[in-house]
């Protein structure tokens, strides 16, 4: 059976607009390119079946073409039920990649297109928050045996992947992608920062200057979101249970306070921590009429959803991706995107040139765990530093920008402890 066959898409019709929005991506992403032409002399997947769980829009099918053009059969489906985009999948099936995503699908459907996707027996894995490996793991171990080992984007499927090498669960090995330098500190910093408030921007079509802006979680998102947030004209509270990273926040020149408190005086709040319940009955019962409540964590539990609906008289959508809970003294509280991550589910997610240093450690990181996979054993490594480096250099040679050179009497004098 073909990819047209295969599929399971919303509208293969919707193809044309779709292939525009991966070729405008595919032309912002150069390090990704320099990748690709190497990839497509080289072939390094070549028979090799491999399997993508991603944010399915423009960014994310120009890496899944790429490892197609290094020689791979491609499958793919989305890892959030709201961020994948209906046209850019059909455009991928018309490239000739196996697509099972839809745009908000219901919550069976889409474990079933995981499945799906699953069930094509891959040898190679992208992981994003970790539902792929958790269902192998968890419920199809029938599908484990061709795995020889994948890459995991996000900080929350790194957590849940360290835990099942705790447990001794694991049975193959995973690079741990986000804990890159060329990820994080672009990706989750510069890529979170300034596309959670275009997903919230284009959402509300409110002002942010002058309100006060709650990020919760001084990680490396937090850090970017509560940055913009200022350049924004925000007064900016940061929450956090971390002493050091609220010291951080604190000295970056944003207040601190218990979210018992931020819940008080908040207009705009933004949870990034990768935990639950962040923000819940008790924070809600002293919010102010309007509070504008979004996420930008992984899973949608940040923002407790049910003590909402418990707390509310009346729910309806206001506007695209805003849904007013209506309390029972009359105040308003507003949801973006169901909770789910704004900058996605209500936006294209993170800018094509940040995306490009992100995609193209993945694509190296899964041929390195392809070479590596016996060697590594059944482990979660970091991406070794070699390729991250080779990522920052690309990115440079790209921008036109060059750096000096360690001379040898420098190198030296670096090396030694008596020369000083
Ligand atoms: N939206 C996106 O595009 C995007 C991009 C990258 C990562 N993520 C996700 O964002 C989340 C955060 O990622 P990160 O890289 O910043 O992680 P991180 O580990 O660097 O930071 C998380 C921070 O949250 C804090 N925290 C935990 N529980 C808290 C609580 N109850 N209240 C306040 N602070 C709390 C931690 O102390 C930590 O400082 C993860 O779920 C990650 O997968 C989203």
């Amino acid at each position: 059976m073909g990819v047209v066959e295969r599929s399971v898409i919303t509208d293969i019709r919707l193809a044309p607009e779709g292939h525009l929005k991966i070729d405008w991506a595919a032309a912002h992403m150069p390090v990704l390119n320099r990748i690709r032409e190497r990839f497509e002399r080289e072939k390094p997947f070549a028979g090799l079946k491999v399997a993508i769980s991603l944010h399915l829009e423009a960014k994310t099918a120009y890496l899944a073409k790429v490892i197609a053009a290094g020689g791979a059969e491609v499958a793919i489906t989305g890892s959030n039920p709201l961020s994948t985009q209906d046209d850019v999948c059909a455009a991928l099936v018309e490239d000739g990649i196996a697509v099972f995503a839809k745009y908000n699908p219901g919550p069976e459907e889409y474990k079933e297109l995981l499945v799906k996707t699953l069930e094509t027996k891959p040898d190679l894995i992208i992981d994003d928050g970790g539902d792929l490996v958790a269902i192998l793991h968890a419920e199809r171990q029938d599908l484990l045996a061709n795995v020889r080992g994948g890459a995991e984007e996000t900080t929350t499927g790194i957590l849940r992947l360290k835990a099942m090498e705790r447990d001794g669960a694991l049975r193959f090995p995973m690079v741990a992608v986000n804990d890159a330098y060329c990820k994080y500190l672009f990706d989750n910093r510069y890529g979170t920062g300034q596309s959670v408030f275009d997903g919230i921007n284009r959402t509300t079509n409110l002002v942010v200057a002058g309100k006060t802006v709650v990020v919760s979680g001084y990680g490396w998102c937090g850090k970017g979101v509560a940055m913009r947030a200022k350049g924004l004209g925000a007064n900016v509270v940061v929450t956090e249970v971390d002493a050091i990273r609220a010291v951080e926040a604190y000295m970056d020149g944003f207040a601190v306070m218990p979210m018992l408190e931020a819940a008080k005086i908040g207009d705009i709040f933004i949870t990034v921590t990768g935990n639950r319940d962040v923000i819940r009955g008790e924070h809600y019962a002293v919010m102010k009429d309007g509070a504008l409540l979004a996420n930008a964590g992984h899973f949608d539990v940040e923002v407790n959803k049910p003590d909402l609906e418990e707390l509310s008289v009346s729910k309806r959508t206001v506007r695209k991706n805003i849904e007013e809970f209506r309390l029972k003294d009359g105040r308003r509280l507003y949801l973006l995107a169901e909770g789910r991550l704004v900058n996605l589910a209500a936006g294209d997610g993170h800018p094509a040139e940040i995306m490009d240093m992100t995609f193209a450690l993945q694509a190296m990181a899964l041929k390195y765990v392809n070479e590596a996979h016996e060697s590594i054993g059944r482990r979660v490594v970091n991406v070794p530093y070699e390729i991250d480096e080779q990522v920052a250099r690309l990115k440079l040679e790209s921008l036109g920008a060059a750096i000096d050179r360690l001379s040898d009497d420098q190198k030296r004098y670096l090396e030694s402890w008596q020369e000083h």
